[in-house]
């Protein structure tokens, strides 16, 4: 019944691949930007996309792409190479720097870098249309005006984000500011970056991206976290207060990050940067993009204890049996290690948790341009693609809705609230006796397989309920509120539990019946600035739009 499923979803994935190229049109592609005469960087980087190999797993080493950086000029902790990884190196800027990136492409194939999070002009965010080919170098040069915060650079072209990103080419990048240092929160070695990843090996040890069309639909799952691009990743720490400031840089996989001996997580920043003040929760969900900044005190602790940070069970966000069908071992809905912290060493002195962590101006209604009228962000499926607003990515194809005057604050409201259940349409659902949430999604497990038409059907179905991480480009946005009206608010609300929206956010979880509305500001750059589903698979599918800033 493997075999017959499979086929079905090769089958439903060839249309959809069909329906997501047909809209698109094909690319005027942009020059290469070079250097301007008058900038003046404080920070010059060149940043080499390139292929490598490092040593993952025991014996052979793996094949990836991957970021190699020099610093040309600027302060030496503006790049830190993470050790033993894949992954690019760590940069560090301040808010008000000058900063110039060279990008010289030498892959085989088109590439561009996005700066996740930045608040920059259009022709140094990295949109798609701006890709290069191998040889080519795109100069990029912007303000740093972000207020401290943990980012995330990778690329960001249409329909091999994807695989680029799987390959190795990611890294993080982290802006500080005056407001943050006045807090004296833990640095240096007391600092730790923690991107988490999930891959699967062949038995040569080298990366494989199993799933087929199955997965471009349901995204990617690997059988391995890989946390800095390490297996069972262990950290040795002193019996004192650290800042683990954890991205998920995964395709597809959602966290619920928790702490094996019951310790609740100290929260104290998002994607945007510090909250008002720390939080503490069970866990934290945290999807492909997300950040999270937590405050862990191992003082106290004894030399020797360990403490194992999990992903913790969950239901409603992920039908199983996406993974399931892809043959993964490591489920997302399960509980699995993500890494192991051991006491090496006791110290005497630690840093306190400051009570009030920074000011977040909040938006009043006034600030709004369009508070009586939100702009929609809708999610769904249709024609067997995955679609915002009823379409996908294609080039020069704003719609109205999707036409922002710049220098404002806009509300959008983003929703998924798409029946699951029958009646797709797609002589898919074959077989099936019955619809529902239940059957299309979360309870799949329980019920087994089935036939493999039931499978397929089924399928289909878990994939309207499941949610996406959606992302938009350029200034982090306030969540103002978030109302269910799905059909499992038991699973929900655990969900729910785990989501910090007290913080500035550029990536926002929308699980299926979920109404989001949020408060995103333009300010400074007119231009094409994307937005789209950061599920990498679902983005290359089309899940992408873009907002012109006018
Ligand atoms: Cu992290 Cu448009 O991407
Ligand atoms: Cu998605």
């Amino acid at each position: 019944s493997f075999e017959i499923n499979r086929r079905i979803f090769l089958w439903s994935g060839a249309a959809l691949a069909a329906s997501a190229t047909s809209l698109a049109q094909t690319p005027a592609r942009r020059a290469p930007r070079a250097a301007s005469e008058t900038f003046k960087p404080d920070v010059d980087i060149e940043l080499i996309c390139r292929r490598d190999q490092v040593p993952i797993l025991p014996g052979k080493p793996t094949q990836v792409w991957r970021y190699a950086g020099n610093l040309l000029n600027g302060p030496p902790q503006t790049l830190t190479p993470m050790p033993d990884s894949y992954l690019g190196p760590l940069m560090r800027f301040v808010k008000g720097q000058r900063v110039r990136l060279r990008l010289r492409n030498e892959l085989p194939e088109q590439t561009i870098t996005h700066w996740h999070g930045l608040h920059v002009p259009m022709e140094a965010d990295g949109h798609p249309m701006a890709a290069i080919e191998p040889g080519e170098t795109y100069v990029y040069e912007f303000d740093v005006r972000n207020r401290a915060s943990l980012n995330f650079y990778h690329p960001h072209t249409h329909e091999t984000t994807a695989t680029q990103v799987y390959h190795g080419l990611a890294g993080g990048l982290i802006v500080e500011d005056e407001e943050e240092r006045a807090l004296g929160l833990p640095s240096g070695a007391y600092e730790i970056p923690l991107v988490l990843q999930d891959r699967s090996f062949d038995d040569n040890n080298q990366l494989a991206y199993w799933g087929g069309m199955h997965r471009d639909m349901f995204g990617f799952y690997g059988e391995r976290i890989l946390v800095n691009g390490r297996p069972d990743f262990r950290l040795e720490v002193d019996s004192r207060a650290y800042r683990f400031r954890i991205l998920n840089g995964s395709n597809a996989r959602i966290y619920k990050l928790l702490w094996d001996d019951g310790t609740p997580l100290t929260v104290i920043g998002v994607d945007g940067g510090l909250l008002e003040k720390p939080e503490r929760r069970p866990y934290v969900m945290l999807a492909p993009a997300e950040r999270v900044d937590l405050w862990v005190d191992f003082s106290g602790r004894a030399v020797g204890s360990k403490l194992v940070m999990r992903s913790g069970a969950f239901e409603g966000l992920v039908p199983p049996m996406a993974q399931r069908m892809m043959g993964s071992g490591l489920f997302v809905g399960d509980e699995y290690p993500l890494f192991t912290a051991t006491v090496a060493r006791a110290v005497s002195d630690s840093p306190k948790l400051p009570e009030k962590l920074s000011t977040i101006r909040r938006y009043r209604p006034d600030d709004i341009a369009n508070r009586d009228t939100p702009r929609p962000i809708e999610l769904s499926m249709g024609h067997m693609a995955v679609m915002l607003n009823g379409r996908v990515y294609g080039h020069d194809d704003v719609m109205d809705i999707e036409r922002i005057p710049v220098d404002t604050v806009q509300l959008f409201e983003i929703y998924h609230a798409q029946g699951g259940g029958m009646g797709m349409g797609m002589g898919m659902g074959m077989g099936m006796g019955m619809g529902g949430r239940g059957m299309g999604g979360m309870g799949m497990r329980r019920m087994g397989m089935g036939g493999g038409m039931m499978g397929g059907g089924m399928g289909m179905m878990g994939m309207m309920n499941m949610a996406h991480p959606i992302h938009l480009h350029g200034q982090p946005f306030e969540i103002l509120s978030r109302s269910y009206e799905g059909d499992d608010p038991e699973a929900y609300a655990t969900i729910r539990e785990g989501l910090i929206d007290s913080g500035l956010k550029d990536t926002v979880l929308v699980a299926h019946g979920e109404t989001i509305r949020i408060a995103k500001p333009f300010s400074d750059f007119k231009g094409r600035f994307m937005y789209h589903c950061h599920n990498l698979e679902h983005e290359d599918m089309g899940m992408m739009r873009e907002f012109s800033v006018e």
